[in-house]
């Protein structure tokens, strides 16, 4: 039966019902036509099931699923492959749970780093968000389950949330918030969109024609359906005609009658609804058509594939005298609560029912040498902190290295609640401190799912950043701790000295009802690298147990017009004894004319594997976009007549090649 017989046999009250779902989680089916309720939910890094009757809050059990690393870290692999990996396996438990729309890939900017689920996204870059989220919904669709990237527009707080307004200047809007979701929607097409709860410009996300249909539908050529954040719909009527076509959570008999209505006296053209109607049908049945009954899923591929992930999501952020790898002769003291049951995912709608948790004690607390402590806690009930404390000191005399496994606990990060700090807890810091004052080999395991301050930076030789890493970090941790594997994940987000240095500083988490977006374009690197202001750790950085040069940075023209393509390449070797992976990081120099412009920014990057004294010659295509900014008076992309550098850089700081 084709879509549109369909929609010609239903009642008008029907296709009013079917524009909103029938239940917390499910679309309404249509028996006369064979049509099965279908199910969508969470989430973007693991599949939250509910097994009985939904809840908002996630408290009824979910079924058993592979917790696969958060965004936070994902995106930190710079690769856009393991994100069409992980969304597959997504995929692939969906299908074996029958569930046909998977609420994800989490995609806001990180406009603050105090942002509550700056957990769940990839950047503050959006050509890194971009490309991370394209490969995610390629993966999971892939599996011929749909996706719904989130949450399309301007969703930077989790303060007010549900009404606050973001007011972003049109070239901000483009540059950096709509291009975060732009170049997914033209590569990756997404079975769906979730709008987010907040008003944007004045207008709610659900009910604006600008950003729904003008932008989404018709110039970036979406066509599959938008669904609404769950409660998020305000006004069904003006939704409808704004490019809304379902509103979840089901099931809203007062929206469908207020629809109902509007046809009978002419102030909705049924046309609308029709529209609709077909836009949720066709993704309906592309579900139900390719629905494979007898899936299966399997969990130790899965976990594996988990653990593979972090291992190159991960950061190694500092290692003086080459402190790491870690020797399996080495008396080596473990320290921390998340040693033995790690912090590996965040709070609210994402969270997981996991399948297997792997701590890094699980996979070395039976080596010989190695030994552990708790070191702090991170419960309020628990008043033996001192003794912790105490006994982590007095231990760490006697080893040969201290590694610290901590980081912030889950009530510092969920959806639902903004950060008002970026410090750790205070008992960690003191930790921290009192361990590397007797030990100077101490290490640093961060889990985290934001940037925070690090005080004792400068006492301690290395920091690994876990970031909240899946279900199976712990494994993660282990092979990267002791050189199994050579850390090459790459930071997706600043990490600033401290708060008050933060573009959004000081009415962060402040404003609650218009939220002007002050700092305009300068977001992350693009800020600090404008206003030459000093970092903890830059955009891009991260070290490898091996060594890279670069050499021979060459471009295929040296003037062109933006109608041309600009060919780059450039030759990396491994200039160290092991393999490993580097991120050849790209980016353009702007002009520095008459207008504050950020002085550069990302416009390619590429990992790549190189053996110990190989070299490989990577190339950049570079066309009109990389060189633009959004004209506001054109309303079109323009690039300035002017220098532009091309740069090959270690990250957002340092220019290791330019040209
Ligand atoms: C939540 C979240 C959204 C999630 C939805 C369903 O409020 O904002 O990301 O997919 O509701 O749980």
């Amino acid at each position: 039966m084709d879509v549109k017989t369909i929609i010609e046999k239903m009642t008008l009250e029907e296709k009013a019902a079917f524009c909103a779902g029938k239940d917390f989680w499910h679309l309404g089916g249509i028996e006369e036509f064979h049509i099965p309720e279908t199910m969508v939910t969470d989430g973007p890094h693991g599949l939250r099931k509910q097994a009985r009757e939904a809840d908002h809050l996630g408290l009824n059990e979910s079924v058993k699923a592979v917790c696969f690393p958060a965004g936070c870290a994902l995106a930190c692999s710079f690769d856009p492959e393991l994100a069409r990996e992980m969304g597959a396996e997504l995929g692939k438990l969906a299908q074996a749970e029958d569930v046909s729309v998977v609420l994800g890939p989490a995609m806001n900017i990180k406009r603050s780093p105090l942002c509550g689920r700056n957990f769940e996204y990839y950047s503050e870059d959006p050509l890194l968000s971009a490309r991370m989220a394209a490969g995610a919904v390629k993966g999971t669709q892939s599996q011929d389950v749909g996706t719904s990237p989130k949450h399309f527009l301007a969703n930077n707080q989790e303060y007010y949330r549900m009404s606050s307004n973001s007011v972003v200047d049109e070239q901000t809007m483009r540059e950096i918030y709509l291009a975060s979701f732009e170049e997914m929607v033209k590569e990756a097409k997404p079975w769906t969109i979730m709008c987010s709860y907040n008003r944007v410009n004045g207008t709610y996300a659900c009910e604006n024609q600008e950003y729904l249909t003008d932008v989404l539908r018709d110039e970036w050529g979406f066509d599959g359906y938008v669904m609404t954040d769950w409660g998020a719909l305000d006004d069904p009527v003006e939704s409808l005609k704004a490019g809304l076509d379902l509103g979840m959570p089901g099931p809203m008999p007062d929206n469908a009658k207020r629809i109902v209505d509007a046809v009978k006296d002419g102030s909705l053209d049924e046309g609308v609804i029709d529209t609709a109607v077909e836009r949720i049908l066709n993704i309906v049945l592309k579900y139900v058509e390719n629905h494979k009954k007898d899936a299966a899923y399997d969990f130790e591929a899965g976990h594996e594939t988990a653990r593979r992930i972090e291992t190159e999501s991960a950061v190694l952020l500092k290692n003086e005298d080459g402190i790491l790898p870690l020797q399996e002769k080495e008396n080596v003291l473990f320290i921390g609560e998340y040693a033995k049951k790690p912090r590996y995912q965040g709070g609210g709608s994402s969270h997981i029912n996991p399948w297997k948790i792997s701590s890094v004690w699980d996979e070395i607390g039976t080596m010989e040498h190695v030994s552990w402590t708790q070191g702090y806690t991170d419960s309020s009930r628990d008043h033996n902190g001192e003794a912790y404390l105490r006994e982590a000191v007095e231990l760490a005399k006697k080893a040969d290295k201290a590694v610290i496994f901590c980081g912030l606990p889950e009530i510092y990060e969920t959806e639902g609640v903004d950060r008002k700090k970026l410090d750790m807890p205070e008992n960690q810091n003191t930790l921290i401190r009192a361990v590397s004052e007797v030990q100077p080999n101490t290490i640093v395991v961060l889990h985290n799912g934001s940037a925070v301050t690090m005080p004792w930076i400068d006492s301690v030789k290395a920091v690994l950043e876990l970031y909240l890493g899946g279900e199976a970090s712990g494994l993660a941790a282990a092979d990267l701790l002791y050189g199994k594997a050579n850390p090459s994940g790459r930071l997706a987000e600043t990490f600033p000295l401290r708060l008050e240095d933060t573009p959004t500083y000081p009415y962060y988490g402040v404003e609650k009802d218009d939220i002007p977006y002050r700092e305009g374009r300068l977001v992350g690197y693009r800020y600090y690298n404008t206003v030459r202001k000093p970092v903890l750790y830059p955009f891009g950085h991260g070290l490898s147990y091996t060594t890279f040069g670069y050499a021979d940075l060459r471009l295929d023209k040296i003037e062109m017009t933006d109608g041309d393509e600009l060919t780059v390449t450039v030759d990396v070797t491994n200039t160290g004894k092991t393999a490993g992976k580097e991120v050849v990081q790209l980016y353009v120099q702007n002009p520095s004319l008459h207008e504050v412009r950020p002085l550069r920014e990302l416009r390619g990057f590429r990992k790549i594997f190189l053996e110990p004294g190989e070299t490989k010659k990577v190339e950049f295509r570079l066309r009109k976009r990389a060189f633009a900014e959004w004209n506001p008076s054109m309303h079109d992309w323009f690039v300035p007549a002017g220098c532009y550098h091309i740069e090959i850089c270690a990250n957002a700081q340092e220019v290791l090649l330019e040209v």
